[in-house]
């Protein structure tokens, strides 16, 4: 897949921009504060998900505006297909969204059509960051995969979120039988399709990490369940008086783990900041890999100042996994790029071609 045109007007600090990037590798250049991560932001939102920023949508129109207007044509094996994407905040939020010129109502569209992995700083927090983090990014791999998985995290979370607020009101088990059943059905669902993506993932990652450090670490990933589902049900059944003492779902889907070693130690506790990044940046890269080789179709790879704090080896890997897909960097120092766009003050000129 690849992003043949990207346009965008007052979306944070970016003004008029129209690029035309090259198919192979594009570097955002410029220094601190100019608009380079807004850049990246703003194509990743065009996924229909939301930010990988924890910035809320009411703040992208540039200070001062209600409105930013983005959009993109891109192309997969099939055909070219164009995204327009036009935010207001002007009394109540409203998103005008076409899919090649249809209006949609659904951001799931355009995460059906339009595929990206993003790799920014902050997720060294797949690492040291709390087990949903690591949830939510399988999760978001398996849902590139198949859209419709969406679904059903929805309906699991919408029914825990339910049983959770019966949890907090009633001392009755009989009143949370309804949601159990549906729990259990969807639990069970998302239990299959983690572990089922577990499995394919470990061994990409093992082989992607080897390489990075020349075979002398070695990372391991695994699947800690909280229920199988054979188990799920009955688990679920004898947590009751505990989940209503406390108030919440205590068992389940909802507190799965994914583990992560190097060396046989605990990643969370031990790796050191290198190796934090390097471990999130392979978990990420696997899932590029990994759509690529399901799908026939790689994704477009966005690369939020990557290269700082890795060596040479680390670099080089990154330029190895990533040759066959279109790819932004942004850096503040110039790397080598197939095309080069220099950003200054939210706007972004060819530099190099
Ligand atoms: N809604 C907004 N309107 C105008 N400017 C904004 C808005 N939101 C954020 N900004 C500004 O956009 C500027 C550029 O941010 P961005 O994160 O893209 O910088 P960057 O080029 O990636 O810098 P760095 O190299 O430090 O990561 C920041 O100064 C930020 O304050
Ligand atoms: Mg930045």
């Amino acid at each position: 897949m690849v992003i043949n045109k990207f346009c965008t007007d007052n979306f944070k600090n970016l003004k008029e921009v129209e690029i035309t990037p090259h198919k192979g590798f594009n570097l955002f250049l410029g220094d601190n504060a100019q608009g380079k991560t807004n850049l990246l932001e703003n194509i990743f939102i065009l996924t229909g998900c939301k930010s990988f920023r924890t910035h809320k949508e009411r703040d992208f129109p540039r200070f001062g505006e209600n409105l930013f207007e983005t959009s993109l044509v891109f192309e997969n094996s099939e055909r070219e297909q164009s995204i327009e994407y036009v935010f207001s905040k002007e009394g109540k939020i409203q998103r005008n969204i076409k899919l090649n010129g249809v209006k949609t109502e659904s951001r799931l569209q355009l995460f059906e059509q339009f595929k990206c992995i993003v790799f920014t700083p902050e997720d060294t927090e797949l690492v040291t960051g709390q087990p949903n983090i690591r949830r939510l990014f399988i999760d978001y791999a398996v849902a590139q995969l198949k859209p419709s998985y969406n679904t059903t995290i929805v309906r699991f979370n919408n029914i825990l979120k339910a049983r959770n607020e019966i949890l907090k009101k009633i001392d009755n088990p009989l009143l949370l039988e309804v949601y159990d059943t549906e729990l259990v059905k969807y639990g069970i669902k998302i239990y299959e399709y983690r572990r089922k993506y577990i499995d394919i993932l470990k061994p990409v990652v093992c082989e992607l990490y080897s390489k990075i450090t020349n075979d002398k670490e070695k990372l391991n990933i695994f699947y800690a369940p909280n229920v199988t589902a054979e188990n799920y049900e009955c688990k679920l059944k004898n947590n009751i008086s505990n989940d209503l003492r406390v108030g919440f779902t205590t068992t389940g889907v909802n507190r799965d783990e994914l583990g992560i070693t190097i060396n046989g130690k605990s990643a969370k506790d031990f790796a050191s900041s290198g190796q934090r990044k390097s471990v999130a940046l392979v978990l990420k890269l696997a899932v590029s890999k990994i759509f690529g080789e399901k799908c026939g179709e790689t994704p477009v790879i966005l690369l939020d100042d990557v290269m700082a704090e890795l060596d040479k080896n680390r670099c080089d890997l990154i330029y190895e996994t990533v040759k066959d897909c279109q790819c932004f960097i942004t850096a503040c120092k110039e790397v080598e790029a197939d095309k080069v766009f220099c950003v200054k003050n939210g706007v972004a000129a060819v530099f190099k071609n």
